[in-house]
């Protein structure tokens, strides 16, 4: 895990290859079995203050964001706590309403983007109480907030997150966890959240594995760089994954991607589809099975080719091509799900001869406004 970039192509396929371990290191010493919670010693938080927070407000840029986004709805589903994550850029530019009874979460891989630092900055002026999620140690954001978690992911390289997002999302079912189980959450539904994480690492070596053997995630690659547009697809957990798929696409390959929250697509971008235009949908095999396969009815019936993230193979008429990713608890399928989309812009940028770990006009960290 650390930042040599030993026989691998690029650092971006190394940082993938290295989640199982990554999620592991964010997950040690902090599983706590016997009370069916997480241990996060680091939160400077006692319970008493724990309990007291009405809600959760996440901030951060970029892939922070989106895994904020997924972080929202896990405390949403766990605690029971109403939670939101936004921007920061846009927070920092608005004039927010700073609550006494809120918890705010800054989420930062380098600890040091400008928008994210001022946000928190702002929020301490008015008397908010900051966690972060970061992964450098003793960055500026990881000292300026009042406790949190790191992720101990090791050094991300390359400008596109990849093990910091999943890493994210993880640290983010702990807190949700751990907020959980001082209010509602009971001890069964506590142990299904613990085993479902204790789960992640091997899946994700699952999915590595799989696509090492079959080569599917690259077939589709070869196919998508052939279009000019992408669109990415997903409801509930599978629109933030779907959000850091299209950013990860459009990143690193420079072809456009869009993502929509898949009820969205009658309101507008239904008008695109064609055979022209792919669609990567998101469709875990949840409560929301029907409602996502309808979606794929509706682009089918256009002609659109669709290229679905599913726990079970789609018949054809439905999907032209199937990713199968391995079955979690619902709540932590979403991070497995955005495994294949990092390989799918890998493979995508690759294929195209961009400059994978350093794409043109980006910074790994954005430390000006
Ligand atoms: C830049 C990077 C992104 C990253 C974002 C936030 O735009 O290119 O990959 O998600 O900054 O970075 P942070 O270090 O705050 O997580």
């Amino acid at each position: 895990i650390g930042a040599e970039i030993g026989d691998h192509a690029h650092y971006l396929i190394k940082e993938i290859d290295e989640q199982p371990r990554a999620i592991e290191r964010a997950l040690r010493g902090r599983l706590n079995e016997r009370f069916a919670t997480a241990h996060l010693g680091g939160l400077n938080l006692s319970t008493r203050e724990a309990r007291e927070f009405r809600g959760v407000r996440i901030l951060g840029c970029g892939s922070a964001c989106y895994a904020g986004d997924l972080g929202a709805q896990l405390i949403e589903d766990l605690a029971r706590m109403p939670a939101a994550s936004e921007s920061a850029s846009e927070f920092r530019y608005r004039n927010p309403v700073v609550e006494p009874d809120m918890l705010y979460v800054a989420v930062s891989q380098s600890g040091e983007t400008a928008d994210t630092l001022a946000a928190v900055q702002e929020l301490q002026r008015k008397g908010g109480r900051v966690i972060g999620i970061v992964n450098v140690v003793g960055s500026t954001i990881a000292r300026q907030v009042d406790g949190g978690i790191y992720l101990h992911a090791g050094p991300e390289m390359s400008v596109a997150a990849t093990k910091s997002f999943t890493s994210t999302v993880s640290a983010f079912a702990l807190l949700a966890l751990h907020l959980g189980r001082i209010r509602d959450l009971s001890p069964t539904e506590g142990r299904r959240i613990l085993d479902g994480l204790a789960a992640l690492p091997g899946q994700i070596a699952e999915i590595l594995e799989a696509e090492r053997r079959t080569g599917a995630v690259v077939a589709v690659a070869g196919e998508i760089v052939q279009r000019r547009s992408v669109l990415f697809i997903g409801r509930r957990r599978g629109y933030p994954v779907a959000r850091e798929g299209a950013q990860k696409l459009k990143e690193i390959s420079y072809i456009h991607a869009e993502a929509y929250a898949s009820a969205e697509l009658k309101h507008g971008p239904l008008a695109l589809v064609s055979p022209d235009l792919p669609t990567v949908a998101v469709v875990p095999d949840d409560d929301l099975l029907d409602k996502n396969t309808s979606t794929l009815a509706e682009i089918r019936a256009r002609r659109g080719p669709v290229i679905a993230l599913a726990h079970r193979e789609l018949p054809t008429d439905l999907a032209d091509h199937t990713i199968v990713v391995p079955k979690n608890e619902p709540e932590l399928d979403s991070i497995l799900m955005s495994v294949p989309l990092q390989l799918l812009a890998y493979h995508a940028a690759v294929a195209l001869g961009r400059d994978v770990d350093r794409p043109r006009n980006l910074a790994k960290s954005v430390t000006v406004e």
